[in-house]
């Protein structure tokens, strides 16, 4: 299991492990786990044990990932991830066992072990290729889950909740359900995207842009934010106009409510004329002046 030794990062890395922007319940629950490690003493001298093995699910950019490896950085211990690619070999009698050289070698080293896209790893049972050798892995896996110790956490995500067998989504004792970012979590996923870069647009700007991003991912508002600072810097464009341009719907029809949010901070923040507008909004000059005055009349 060489590639599972490589991906390990040492505690003072991931110490610098950005926090993603979560729910309020959702961060009080990963609070609640990081707290239960930093106090585990507490526990197991009254009988407990923190939180063994936590799941996150939710559809993909959402910040699975970086959940995990933010969760290993709090409670300061290496994470030795795994993806699918790691163990799933031409011989799945091989796979079983990489799996299990995998979990051995992050028991020993008490390290938070993170299994990314746990649903590639163990389709349900009653899937077309359920063939001998495929049981024998899911069910090395379920016997890992029950045997992991309490010194750090096992840490799982998937964006195919219905893909996984119900025999393993039992093991787990936590789950976490991430959905995607409300607007007040848009606001703070582009805050956040921004102050990493240094950059600062008008309010106005952020408003827009959170108006036309119903639906969007942090992963998508973190493509935006870059797309939009590179045009910034190469074209010498000012940073309000480039991140609005960087968020126009491009095709998709936000209601009129925020497409008249953007249209009057594209005028009015990104100086762009009602012509560009329309362009970025897919409709006629008229009717992107009259979307910027509504916008502006609303604010
Ligand atoms: N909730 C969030 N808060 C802040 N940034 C986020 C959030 N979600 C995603 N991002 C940004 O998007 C990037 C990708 O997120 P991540 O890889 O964690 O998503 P994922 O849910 O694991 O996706 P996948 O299912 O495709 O593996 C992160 O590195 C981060 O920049
Ligand atoms: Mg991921």
């Amino acid at each position: 299991m060489t590639r599972s030794a490589t991906t390990a990062s040492a505690p003072s890395d991931s110490a610098d492990a950005p926090s993603p922007v979560l729910t309020a319940t959702d961060r009080t629950v990963i609070d609640g786990i990081v707290r239960e490690y930093d106090q585990r003493e507490r526990l197991l001298a009254s009988g407990l044990h923190p939180t063994r093995t936590v799941l996150l699910s939710g559809p993909p950019g959402v910040g699975k990932s970086m959940t995990m490896r933010s969760i290993a950085a709090r409670v300061g211990r290496p994470l030795i991830l795994i993806e699918p690619t790691d163990v799933i070999g031409s011989l799945l009698g091989e796979s079983a066992r990489s799996l299990s050289a995998a979990f051995t070698a992050a028991r020993e080293q008490g390290a938070v072990l993170g299994l990314d896209e746990i649903d590639a790893l163990a389709k349900r049972r009653d899937d077309v290729y359920d063939v001998g050798e495929f049981k024998r892995f899911v069910s090395t896996l379920l016997v890992e889950l029950d045997r992991w110790p309490d010194q750090a956490p096992l840490i799982a995500a998937t964006n195919h909740l219905d893909l996984l067998d119900p025999a393993l989504e039992r093991r787990f004792e936590v789950h976490v359900r991430l959905g995607l970012p409300d607007e007040e979590a848009r606001v703070r996923i582009l805050r956040q995207l921004l102050s990493d870069l240094s950059l600062a647009p008008s309010s106005g700007t952020i408003d827009a842009i959170v108006a036309v991003t119903e639906g969007a991912t942090g992963a998508s508002l973190t493509g935006l934010v870059h797309r939009g600072a590179r045009r910034a810097v190469l074209d010498d464009l000012p940073l309000d106009r480039a991140l609005l341009t960087a968020a126009a719907p491009n095709g998709a029809q936000p209601d009129r409510r925020a497409r008249a949010r953007f249209a009057a901070a594209a005028r009015d923040n990104g100086g762009l004329t009602t012509r560009a507008i329309g362009e970025l909004l897919d409709c006629s000059h008229t009717a992107a002046r009259r979307l910027a005055e509504a916008g502006a009349a609303s604010v």
